[in-house]
């Protein structure tokens, strides 16, 4: 048993996508999350910038005591897991990509026309279609990166005609050209337009990272005898940037979950704390 809250972080509100899922399959797990909102998007950044930021959040993690850190962000799962795992050996870090690469290979075959959209980084990483041509050679993986969807959905203009018209700049001819049948929301903004993306195109299966980390996260605490059971610590949310927008999205994105499933937002200023925590050292 390991009481300790689970860590998580994404450029911004992205990562919140998978923690409906894991409230709803782990009810008894605490979470403490870090959303850079300052500093998003994280997509369109040089890798080195984006390999300080989350070294930074990582080490606020570790030393807030979590027991496992979530990268809920498919741009530094592509670009930053060897490193993060190399500075901080002794906790469980998961990356978003592994675990939905592993299934893609396992459940689509070679009939299948499996599409990714992501950030630029993501998208120029490969990490995706590498990961699945390594699993499973039968496959062909088509790329696009959609880097305006990012700063929409943080702004929060999802429901309108200016989101459904930017999706289909980016997807149209990438979906026609391709004959995809099979498309993975590379980029954990994305569930968000989830429902944009089902409606413009019906015929499209639809991958969603956000909930298959789940299952990753349950095998890795029941495999460590790690299971959270009856901890008081209340769930955290922390944001380098509280922003009415982001404050908005919140409601948007736990509109579904019991009231005793919403949780606290505090703002946060991750630069002044890690200069702090350095003096006290
Ligand atoms: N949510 C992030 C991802 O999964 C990053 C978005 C961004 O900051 O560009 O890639």
């Amino acid at each position: 048993m390991d009481n300790r809250p689970i860590g998580f972080f994404d450029s911004g509100l992205g990562g919140l996508t998978c923690i409906p899922y894991l409230m709803r399959r782990l009810p008894e797990e605490k979470i403490i999350y870090f959303g850079d909102t300052a500093r998003t998007p994280y997509g369109s950044k040089a890798i080195r910038t984006i390999k300080g930021f989350s070294m930074e959040i990582a080490d606020f993690l570790v030393k807030s005591n979590v027991k496992m850190i979530v990268i809920a962000c498919n741009t530094v799962s592509a670009t930053c897991v060897d490193d993060l795992r190399l500075k901080f050996p002794n906790i469980p870090i998961l990356g978003i990509i592994e675990p939905t690469a592993r299934q893609v290979a396992a459940e689509c075959d070679a009939s299948k026309n499996v599409g990714i959209i992501g950030t630029k980084v993501t998208i120029a990483s490969h990490a995706y279609k590498d990961m699945i041509q390594e699993l499973n050679s039968t496959l062909d993986i088509k790329e696009n990166a959609c880097p305006a969807f990012v700063p929409l959905i943080e702004e929060g203009i999802i429901d309108n005609d200016i989101m459904d018209l930017t999706i289909k700049y980016y997807m149209d001819q990438f979906v026609k050209d391709n004959a995809l049948d099979t498309i993975v929301l590379g980029c954990t903004h994305y569930p968000l337009i989830k429902k944009n993306i089902e409606r413009i195109y019906p015929e499209l299966n639809i991958v969603n990272p956000s909930s298959i980390i789940v299952d990753r996260i349950e095998e890795i605490l029941r495999d460590g005898n790690m299971f959270a059971n009856g901890s008081d610590f209340r769930n955290v949310f922390f944001a380098s940037d509280l922003s009415e927008n982001f404050l908005n999205m919140i409601d948007h994105i736990f509109a579904e979950e019991a009231d005793d499933a919403k949780v606290k937002f505090l703002n946060f200023d991750l630069e002044k704390e890690l200069m702090n925590r350095g003096r006290n050292q």
